[in-house]
């Protein structure tokens, strides 16, 4: 059986001192981790207090990108070793906004998902179709290469600690959620390439993620489906009692 996994992405949303306040406000009421494992992945310059803040509670927190090398001139860049020498052992790779807007190609996602499993991070690894691929019948097929480009050389156990987020991208912050059936199909596709490429052991091990409009009034809907073992929620995850609502479903 796979535990829930409820994960709030911030994105450049939430401010330092919002931040604390959240963890503040929440820390005593996460549900224990073998009913619902949580986590809200936060930008850098909070995870370190955060993460402190959060020390005694269930709830993780993560990073929301790394980059592939462990040090050098990358300006501006977070190595893996920075994070885990802090604490941070959780990172969002891949997401369709770095990836439509920072340049990470299916090449660098490889790379990066590298770089956090030698420094023995989970990765949360983020695909999803364009609504024109949708539209033109080749979601099943871009999303097929981009887990393949993605786990190119990842071994099968490492694959099975890595969490899968399935996020249509015009799903993504636009309120237009993809309909339960739709979104638990294409997770069942994700497990089936799983499968294909680790067998049997690994597809039952991966735990993949819906994301895309998820709020409390539609998480169960996800949920219930067999393929979904959780959500990566951007802007329902901001606030505390729309947060603790979608543990609470998950639990
Ligand atoms: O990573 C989560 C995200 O992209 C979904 O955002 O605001 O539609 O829940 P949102």
């Amino acid at each position: 059986m796979r535990t829930p996994f409820i994960a709030g992405n911030w994105k450049m949303n939430v401010e330092d001192a919002d931040a604390l306040a959240f963890i503040d406000a929440v820390k005593d009421r996460i549900p224990p981790k073998e009913n619902v494992e949580s986590a809200v992945c936060a930008q850098a310059v909070s995870l370190k207090d955060m993460k402190k803040r959060a020390e005694d509670t269930e709830l993780m927190i993560g990073a929301q990108n790394v980059h592939e090398e462990a040090s050098g001139a990358f300006t501006g860049e977070i190595s893996a070793p920075a994070l885990t020498s802090i604490g941070i052992q959780l990172v969002i790779i891949g997401h369709s906004e770095r990836r439509e807007l920072f340049n990470d190609s299916d090449e660098r996602v490889n790379l990066k998902l590298h770089a956090a499993l030698k420094h023995g991070m989970t990765p949360i690894v983020c695909v999803g179709e364009s609504l024109e691929e949708r539209e033109a019948g080749r979601a099943v097929e871009v999303v097929r290469g981009q887990l393949q480009k993605a786990l190119e050389g990842v071994s099968a156990q490492q694959v099975d600690g890595i969490v899968i987020a399935y996020e249509p991208v015009w799903a993504i912050g636009t309120g237009k959620s993809s309909n339960p059936e739709e979104a638990g199909e294409m997770c069942k596709t994700i497990r089936s390439y799983i499968r294909e490429q680790y067998g049997e052991s690994s597809a039952e091990a991966v735990r993949i993620q819906y994301g895309g409009s998820v709020k409390p009034d539609n998480i169960a809907d996800y949920l219930a489906d067999e393929d979904i073992d959780g959500a990566l929620v951007g802007g329902a995850s901001i606030k505390v009692e729309s947060f603790l609502s979608l543990l609470e479903a998950a639990s």
